[in-house]
């Protein structure tokens, strides 16, 4: 399967360009962790990626598929959801039985050993305003890992979460890279960064180094 690849792309918000003339190559079957500064634009260029943010020029070619599981960073996730955890998580596989369709009993089982990777099992049926921030997020991550895409971007899934959820998470990409997925993760922590395979590392909209983390670091270093 091919990865994902960014040609000359140009994308932002009401006119205004983020992304500027981005060329990246996303390899298959490997995690690629985006770093860069606030406001670099991690977040717009995983949604170029999700085809949430269309972009003005250039072209993009996602992997297999196309299914796309987007992940999206906590802080543009609202906490009045009045869903739980577990009908969060079922929602991942509305992708592959469309939202009006029953579960079937795969679904199902994915659904619960999803919650159990991201240790949400006992907040099943609580409903997802009512958690803390992290574990929260776990939640949505779990929703992610759910919809067995071949695409699945993470926007900081680390962010805000303890040591143990870190692990979680880190454990989540790992099985994902096994399985012949392939991962785009932004994230602010060296330490993950240089546990990819591949390192994007984007600087005011533009690409300012890629290749492996070693190498990338090198030019800029994660922050
Ligand atoms: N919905 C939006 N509407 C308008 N401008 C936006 C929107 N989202 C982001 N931007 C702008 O795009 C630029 C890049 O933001 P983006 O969220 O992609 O950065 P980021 O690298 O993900 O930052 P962070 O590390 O803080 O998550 C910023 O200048 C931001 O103000
Ligand atoms: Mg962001």
């Amino acid at each position: 399967m091919d990865g994902a690849e960014l040609d000359g792309v140009y994308a932002g918000y009401r006119g205004r360009d983020v992304l500027r003339a981005v060329d990246a190559r996303i390899p298959a079957g490997a995690v690629t962790a985006l770093v860069g500064p606030n406001g670099s634009g991690k977040s717009t260029l995983l949604g170029v990626l999700a085809r949430t943010v269309r972009p003005r020029r250039g072209s993009v070619v996602l992997p297999g598929s196309g299914r796309v599981a987007f992940v999206v960073q906590r802080s543009a996730v609202s906490d009045a959801l009045p869903v739980t955890v577990r009908e969060t998580v079922a929602m991942g596989r509305w992708s592959h039985r469309g939202a009006w369709r029953p579960l079937t009993r795969r679904d199902r089982a994915v659904v619960a050993e999803c919650m159990e990777r991201m240790e949400v099992t006992a907040l099943a049926d609580r409903r997802l305003g009512e958690l803390s921030g992290g574990q929260r997020q776990r939640a949505l991550v779990a929703r992610g890992l759910a919809q067995e895409a071949d695409l699945v971007l993470l926007d900081e899934p680390s962010a805000g979460l303890d040591h143990r959820s870190r692990l979680r998470v880190r454990a989540a990409l790992e099985d994902l890279r096994a399985g012949g997925r392939t991962v785009v993760h932004a994230t602010h922590d060296p330490r993950e960064a240089a546990d990819a395979d591949h390192c994007l590392v984007l600087a005011a909209g533009r690409v300012a180094a890629s290749g492996t983390p070693a190498s990338a670091a090198g030019t800029v270093s994660p922050v």
